[in-house]
């Protein structure tokens, strides 16, 4: 969910601003999917290497996390929205800690659309985690190789499909870490809409333009 920072700064605000903003698109995006059918949205909400920001931004951030939940959580739960914090969780205060297994415990039932949101994620965390859950749990004597099957069910998003469609906002034409493995076949849409400017409209024409993709995964149609 990318160009929060740089909505707030083309209107001279601080960027906590953007992220506040941000929130707002993602509810829109989120409601916009669940109506198209779309059965499950993995969002990018803070990444391993975001600890470096300045600490009052990472503050702010984690504050906006357990606020949102705080606001959202009865909405989501009627909505049918399974909500899913994946990621390295145990690196955030107990508190916030909390807040997440609670929400998601809440939305567990959610059978309209699930919501990933990646916090503390990075695709290669994510791959070295996976691949210590295999080693940890191999009994001494386990001569099988390890193939993908194995190695897709200790992903964090286990059990689900890979994504279909992959949104870059603002422009940026990188992966940045996201699902490395995940998104092997994913087709890539990127849009210079800010994040927060990432609203129905440009999801509508994220969607049409991959309806005109032709997707062969490597076959000769
Ligand atoms: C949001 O956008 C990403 C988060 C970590 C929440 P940015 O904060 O990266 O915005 P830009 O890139 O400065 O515009
Ligand atoms: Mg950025």
């Amino acid at each position: 969910m990318d160009g929060n920072g740089r909505w707030a700064k083309k209107r001279l605000l601080p960027r906590a601003a953007g992220h506040k903003e941000g929130v707002s698109s993602l509810k829109v995006v989120l409601k916009a999917c669940a109506e198209f059918g779309v059965k499950y949205l993995t969002v990018y909400a803070f990444s391993t290497e975001n600890w470096g920001r300045p600490k009052d931004e990472v503050d702010f951030l984690m504050n906006l996390f357990a606020l949102s939940i705080d606001r959202e959580i009865d909405e989501l739960v009627k909505s049918g929205v399974r909500l899913q914090f994946l990621g390295r969780i145990h690196q955030f205060s107990p508190q916030l800690q909390t807040k997440m297994s609670e929400s998601m415990e809440k939305t567990k039932a959610g059978d309209r659309i699930t919501l990933n949101v990646m916090v503390n994620y990075g695709g290669r965390a994510e791959l070295v985690d996976a691949v210590n859950e295999i080693a940890e749990r191999r009994t001494p004597n386990a001569e099988h190789r390890i193939d993908e099957k194995e190695i897709q069910a200790h992903l964090y998003t286990r059990g689900m499909p890979d994504p279909d469609l992959l949104i870059r906002t603002a422009s940026e034409m990188r992966v940045s870490n996201f699902l490395l493995w995940q998104i092997a076949y994913a087709e890539i849409y990127v849009t210079p809409a800010l994040w927060p400017d990432f609203r129905r409209e440009q999801l509508i024409e994220a969607i049409e333009a991959y309806q005109k993709r032709e997707r062969r995964f490597g076959k000769v149609l």
